[in-house]
Order: C-alpha cells, then structure tokens, then sequence
C-alpha cells in the first residue's frame, strides 16, 4: 500500500477523476466501484468534466456503489442513490440505468436484497477500479470497527461516530438512519485496484493508523493490506503522523 500525499484536495480529486476517466477510456466496458460521501464530490464533479471535454462513450459501463441508507427510498434527498444522481449521473446522463447498481434501501425483504446485491458484484464485478473514502474511525463503506474481514454485503448498524459525522447532512441528528446496506470487507477486496481519498484534519487519525502497518480489526481500512493494488491518497491535513 502507498500513502501519497498529494497536498490539497483539488490536486488528489482531480488525479482520481483522471484514473477514473483513463479507465473507462482505455476500456469501455469497465467496471467501477463508487462512493459517497464529501470526499467524492469534487472527483465527481471533475470527472463529468473530463467525461464531457472527451465526450466520452459510457454506455457499456457498469458501476457499483458501496452502500445505501436502510429505510430510505431513491428519491430520498438523503440517500445515496439521490447523491449518485445529483453528482454523477444526471450531469453526465450517458450511463445506462440498467448498468448503474446501489443497494436499494427501503427493499421489503432486507436479506433477500444484501444477497442479491452480493451475488450482483459477484456476476458483473470485479471492479476495475474501487473508490473509497474512510471514516473518522477508520471505517471503509459502513464496515465500521470490528468488521471481519470475510464479512459480505450485508446490515450494518452504524456507530455513533458514523451517525454523528453523517448528521452535517439531515436536518436533525434523529433523521439519520441507524442502519445501512453496505458492501463487506471482502466484497470490497475483490476490486482489482483501490484508490481511498482521505482530506482534513479530521482523518488525520484513521491515516495514521492505516500508515502504522499494524492490522487491526479495530480500524477496518487496514485490511486493505491484504491488497496488492491499493494506493492512498492524502491532502497535507490528512497527511500521517511521521
Ligand atoms: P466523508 O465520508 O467523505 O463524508 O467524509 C467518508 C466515509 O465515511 O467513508
């Protein structure tokens, strides 16, 4: 694993955005693991641009994201499949929708939909590329501390860190939901390549320990040691402590 700091969030959004684009543009029938989250929105944002400066052909691509919010429907404006389309697929809106997949939320038979979302990844995947933020507790998608690494798509109840820093985007801390559909540890792993975006202070914590070599059950990004093709990259104040 390589920790690279690339000093702001502008030079490191636009890098990813370039592999992003790279791939999709060496390969059109690629497939890309996608995220949420404040980390990815300027990715998004310049990867549309690249997109559209190429006018580049995505209609044999495929994407999956990480997770989805329990109980929240897709026009949910809080839910992931809303913040997918308000970053990436609206703007750009050459994606084909039977090739877009997240979790559905507000599925009726919870089980059914974490196994069908995990036989899905299975079937069509493995991810040329995978992009992940982290959590301020180390979490990569909603595995939070704890997580086993074989874990598979599945429930999560999410921690009361997640829940906390999640609630910058409800309007009270009440309305964000305890639980999430969230790719597993190995589910994750099975990528061919990993690109994790860490910006701010408040990451600091979890890079530094992802920088330790240690693994630890209790951070679950170090489970990406198992990886060969993982790289991390970091702005000055998520840079770890030497
Ligand atoms: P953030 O979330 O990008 O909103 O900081 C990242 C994460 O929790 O994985």
């Amino acid at each position: 694993m390589k920790i690279i700091n690339l000093g702001d969030k502008e030079k490191a959004s636009f890098y990813t955005a370039y592999e992003l684009f790279n791939q999709m543009n060496e390969n059109p029938e690629s497939k890309l693991g996608l995220a949420t989250g404040g980390t990815m929105v300027d990715v998004y944002s310049d990867l549309v641009k690249l997109m559209e400066l190429n006018d580049l052909d995505v209609s044999n691509v495929e994407t999956f994201n990480l997770d989805e919010y329990v109980g929240l429907s897709a026009d949910h404006p809080e839910s992931y499949h809303h913040y997918m389309h308000e970053v990436l697929f609206d703007r750009y809106p050459h994606f084909k929708e039977e090739n877009v997949h997240l979790p559905i939320g507000d599925a009726k038979d919870l089980d059914a939909e974490t196994a069908r979302y995990e036989q899905l990844v299975k079937d069509k995947g493995p991810a040329d590329i995978q992009i992940l933020g982290i959590g301020e507790n180390g979490h990569i998608g909603f595995n939070e501390p704890g997580t086993e690494k074989d874990s598979i798509t599945r429930v999560v109840d999410l921690t009361e860190s997640t829940i906390q820093a999640n609630s910058r985007y409800f309007d009270n801390e009440e309305d964000v939901p305890k639980q999430a559909i969230s790719m597993g540890l190995s589910t994750i792993l099975s990528a061919k390549r990993i690109i994790l975006l860490a910006f701010g202070e408040k990451k600091k914590d979890a890079i530094t320990k992802l920088a330790s070599g240690i693994q630890d059950k209790d951070v679950p990004a170090t489970v990406l040691y198992d990886h060969p093709n993982v790289e991390v990259y970091v702005d000055n104040a998520a840079a770890p402590e030497q």
